[in-house]
């Protein structure tokens, strides 16, 4: 049992972000906007200690990530540490940065599986994309050593208003990779992502066809490729059970030692993380004020509270409910929209219920049923409207329109990531 009353289950996976660093200057990184500098890193020791310690507490599977891993010299130590702990390792990486040799070491050393990222299909737009000339060749490259080496492989396809259109083509190029599994990932709209978001937002014709062509594709390619997709939040009928749930599943530890509930958890202010310089693992997993701050089910207020859905998705992601309202538990009413803002329960059970009241109004059985991709984004010069009068499905279709620019521009684009290799 956690300090706060909930269950306190096992963590399973353990996502590693062993530097901010990165060569690449994607528009949707998914670095903070404050980066950790490269003298607070942590060093090859403490990360073995961390792995040993995350293994005893019950993770199964750590994920080597940044920034860029292949930034840190000692990542054949830090992942043999991993392995010597007995976790599955899994390296994500741009691919750049990794030489071919690094990457032989690593298998020598035990590594169990890639995951690369691609930013188009195509090399003129990838390279664009990614800001670094020449970095889809490099991808390429490591791609085929990855699946020499006999490593399982998957794709990263990172998706957004530039290139949904292009699902085809990077399925064909995974599987031309020789890759076991591709992800179709729509970029999450945190950090950069978040401030570059006018120009990343598909619409929502893009999101239907995109949807339409990963079933085709799934049929097509059944038994060569793992086909795996996310509509994206915004699109998305009910929102995502993030992380599987707040403290429940999975921790993340930051280049500097802090450990989150979420990659994006140090964008909601007020929470108090602990670092694995201080406190071990096990410590910090159940008593950590920031895991303890949305564990369980207490924190949720109407109409999560007594929500069916609510063991189910836990409420939704509170960075997102934080980056669209300020506050990651809204408590000014109406709420729903600003609470959990891709649910299509709360946007039902706001309308009968007035202020004071207790009681909620049933969410019809079909929304169960129901899958529909509709935008439901708060446009922020329009959020005041909507908390006065509601939700009105024009309202939100307008805001939406308003939102995108004609033509996405990634010239333009703040580039996240770091040149501090
Ligand atoms: Fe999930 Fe929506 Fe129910 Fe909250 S109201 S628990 S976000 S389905
Ligand atoms: Fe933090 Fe979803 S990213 S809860």
């Amino acid at each position: 049992m956690a300090e706060n009353g909930a269950v306190l289950y096992k963590p399973l996976g353990l996502l590693a972000e062993l530097t901010h660093r990165c060569p690449l200057g994607c528009p949707y990184c998914s670095n903070p906007l404050a980066l950790d500098p490269r003298g607070s890193e942590l060093d090859t020791q403490t990360w073995a200690r961390v792995f040993a310690e995350a293994a005893v507490l019950g993770v199964l599977q750590v994920h080597l990530s940044g920034g860029e891993p292949g930034a840190r010299r000692d990542l054949v130590a830090i992942m043999a540490g991993a392995h010597a702990a007995g976790l599955y390792t899994n390296l994500i990486t741009s691919a750049v940065g990794i030489a071919l040799d690094t990457l032989r070491r690593l298998a020598e050393a035990g590594l169990d599986h890639v995951q690369i990222s691609i930013q188009d299909s195509e090399r003129a737009s990838a390279d664009r994309i990614a800001g670094y000339e020449g970095a889809f060749a490099r991808k390429c490259a490591l791609a085929a050593e990855v699946v020499h080496l006999k490593i399982p492989l998957t794709v990263n396809a990172v998706m957004h208003r530039a290139n949904i259109d292009h699902i085809e083509d990077m399925v064909a190029l995974a599987l031309a990779l020789g890759a076991s599994r591709v992800e179709i990932a729509h970029v999450q709209y945190y950090g950069w992502a978040l401030k570059n978001r006018a120009a990343l937002m598909p619409s929502a014709e893009q999101v239907k066809r995109a949807a339409a062509t990963v079933e085709e594709l799934r049929h097509r390619h059944h038994g060569k490729i793992v086909i795996d997709a996310v509509v994206p939040d915004y699109y998305a009928r009910f929102p995502k059970p993030c992380v599987g749930g707040w403290g429940r599943r999975s921790l993340n530890v930051t280049p500097a030692g802090k450990v989150l509930p979420c990659h994006a958890a140090e964008s909601i202010p007020g929470l108090e993380f602990w670092s694995v310089r201080e406190h071990s693992l096990a410590d910090i997993w159940a008593n950590s004020p920031a895991f303890n701050a949305f564990r369980g089910t207490a924190w949720m207020q109407e109409p999560c509270a007594n929500c069916a859905r609510r063991e189910i998705d836990f409420g939704g992601c509170r960075c997102q409910a934080f980056a669209l309202t300020g506050d990651a538990v809204p408590r000014y009413w109406p709420t729903s929209m600003e609470t959990v803002p891709n649910c299509g329960i709360a946007e039902r059970t706001r309308l009968p219920r007035r202020r004071g009241s207790s009681r909620l109004q049933r969410a019809p059985a079909d929304l169960f049923m129901h899958f529909e991709i509709r935008p439901v984004v708060v446009h922020p010069t329009k959020r005041a409207d909507v908390s006065r009068h509601g939700y009105r499905a024009a309202q939100f279709e307008d805001a939406i329109a308003r939102f995108l620019p004609p033509e996405p521009n990634i010239r333009t684009l703040e580039r996240g990531g770091s040149e501090k290799t």
